[in-house]
């Protein structure tokens, strides 16, 4: 007999719904908040009531794209953290209240090991087989920026992580700079195709081992064009696209040189990537082009499993309903990371 999951997501700004058939996604639906836009960042109140208005729509979506009956499902798997509480408790009151009514188990889901087992997600256009353990995932989102070394579907060791700023925040607080609309990391990425990636160069973090800083990068961008604004007024709008593609170039390369520090270390050469950050284009060139340098065999998401997707968290709680790992109606959202 299949399994049926319905996976919900609401950790952030995405409100998503999706149902999976055993590995096999049925669908996968995202309500955007455009709200927040206005603001340059995620603004956690009107996230929250964004959440509740959407929630119904997007789940009822979900369900009639899967073609199932509601009566068919499983389990009913939500992300209980990290993420905003505001936002988390709507996911999670629906997802208990939704797991009552059909008297079927409630599963909980952590955020980051979820972008990590997207890569578990079967769809008619997966290119390969999924990773084998044990292999390496570097989890770049907006707020959070990881190497993860990945033994066991629920076995995972952080083995680097950002000491200050996440690296999708870089892109988001550089694109803020440059005046450029939330989330910042797609438009800088799409501006730097018309640019040059050596045209200006920002400081390099110098942090040992594996864990990563970006606030020094940050701050030299602020300061950079503070300064270069003194002397023209119209310096972004006249280098957008190479200012674009240098910072961009530059926080690719502080990821790359991780990963292949992280790689070299380990001996592992089966290498993931996961989260927001994992859309980037250079970042995608890069490692494919490792892949030949390297020898390694690269895992990216497809872009609908990069960015915060519900189909991730339908994913990982068919994992667990494997296992029978189900939560019970005293369940309460986590702001902070747990692994
Ligand atoms: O995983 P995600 O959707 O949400 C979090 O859990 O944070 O990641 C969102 C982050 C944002 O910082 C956004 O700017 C970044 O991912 N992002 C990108 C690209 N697409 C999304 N960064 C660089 N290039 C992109 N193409
Ligand atoms: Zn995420």
């Amino acid at each position: 007999m299949p399994v049926y999951i319905i996976g919900i997501e609401s950790s952030c700004d995405d409100t998503s719904a999706a149902v999976i058939e055993n590995d096999r996604i049925l669908s996968n639906i995202t309500a955007n908040q455009e709200v927040h836009k206005l603001y340059g960042g995620v603004v956690p109140e009107l996230a929250s009531r964004a959440h509740q208005q959407n929630i119904i729509p997007v789940i009822d979506a979900a369900v009639k794209k899967a073609n199932i009956h509601k009566n068919q499902l499983s389990a009913v798997a939500f992300t209980q953290g990290p993420g905003l509480l505001g936002s988390l408790l709507v996911g999670t009151s629906f997802a208990k209240a939704l797991a009552l009514g059909l008297d079927i188990p409630l599963i909980e889901v952590d955020h980051l090991q979820a972008h990590i087992l997207a890569h578990f997600i079967r769809d008619d256009d997966r290119q390969k087989p999924p990773p084998e353990f044990p292999f390496l995932c570097l989890t770049v989102s907006g707020g959070h920026t990881q190497i993860v070394l990945v033994k066991d579907h629920f076995s995972m060791e952080v083995i680097g992580q950002t000491i200050d700023d996440a690296a999708g925040e870089t892109f988001d607080k550089a694109a803020k700079i440059m005046g450029l609309p939330y989330p910042g990391g797609p438009v800088i990425d799409a501006f730097a195709k018309d640019g040059n990636p050596g045209a200006f160069r920002f400081a390099k973090p110098d942090i040992p081992g594996l864990d990563f800083s970006f606030s020094g990068l940050k701050t030299s961008i602020l300061y950079f064009l503070r300064d270069k604004l003194r002397e023209d007024h119209d310096f972004i709008e006249k280098n957008k696209a190479d200012l674009c593609a240098s910072i961009q170039a530059t926080i690719i390369s502080v990821l790359m040189n991780k990963l292949r520090d992280a790689a070299q270390q380990t001996g592992i050469t089966e290498i993931a990537i996961a989260g927001g950050v994992s859309a980037n284009s250079l970042f995608r060139h890069e490692l494919l082009a490792a892949q030949k340098t390297m020898k390694w065999n690269v895992f990216i998401p497809k872009l609908a499993y990069s960015t915060d997707n519900a189909a991730m968290i339908a994913i990982t709680g068919y994992f667990k309903f494997l296992k029978k790992d189900f939560a019970d109606q005293s369940s309460a959202p986590y702001a902070r990371s747990v692994i």
